[in-house]
């Protein structure tokens, strides 16, 4: 049997036993989406932000790239968040990477990927540069690495706080809270590292004026 087969396999069964257990599971959600959270997770398919969570379909509104990363000129992030934000009002954005996480290894590692992906992960390399002092002093490579992916998530939320989409729904909605998390592979326990309450100040450099 073709691998992609036992997708489309599981799926009928899976249907079939929410179906069995719940007549009405799929009607339910049909007409209605409101969901608290935004998830901004790695593409990892380790960490599946739904299951990792004990959710169920409905209660997560997802976005995932490599290394879990917002960047500024990302249109297909950036129109998850406006959406998220504006239209869902979610009250919770989290940010969750993990420990293990390849993107950050290769960015670590310095190797040549290719055009694309050295691009991308450049951003995880100026997390580096940014947090070069702490880094060096953290002599074994393996505590270097979990931190970094830390680091990488409290960058992440910053970018997060530095966009108009964020402040301005602080400003007129005191929400949405921003979390950085990171998940351990190992135990499949989340750890929170950052929360970011609404109208939190920024560098000034980033703050916008709303008239
Ligand atoms: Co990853």
């Amino acid at each position: 049997m073709d691998s992609f087969l036992k997708l489309l396999e599981g799926n009928k069964n899976w249907a079939a036993k929410k179906i069995k257990k719940n007549p009405t599971y799929f009607e339910a959600l049909v007409n209605i989406q409101t969901p608290d959270f935004l998830w901004i997770g790695c593409s990892d398919s380790r960490m599946p932000a739904d299951l990792v969570t004990g959710t169920q379909p409905g209660e997560i509104f997802v976005h995932r790239n490599i290394a879990n990363l917002v960047v500024n000129t990302d249109v297909n992030l950036l129109a998850v968040l406006d959406y998220a934000v504006n239209s869902l009002k979610v009250k919770h954005v989290i940010v969750c990477g993990h420990y293990g996480c390849g993107g950050v290894k290769a960015a670590m590692e310095k190797t040549d990927l290719n055009h694309i992906l050295n691009m991308w992960l450049s951003n995880i390399k100026d997390i580096q540069r940014i947090h070069n002092d702490e880094l060096q002093n953290i002599k074994d490579d393996k505590q270097r690495y979990d931190r970094l992916i830390e680091l990488n998530v409290m960058e992440q939320i910053k970018n997060l706080a530095k966009t108009s989409i964020v402040q301005k729904s602080w400003k007129e909605k005191n929400s949405p809270s921003l979390h950085g998390w990171v998940y351990s592979l190992h135990d499949g326990i989340i750890k929170p590292i950052i929360e970011m309450k609404p109208n939190t100040h920024l560098n000034s450099y980033y703050e916008y004026n709303f008239d």
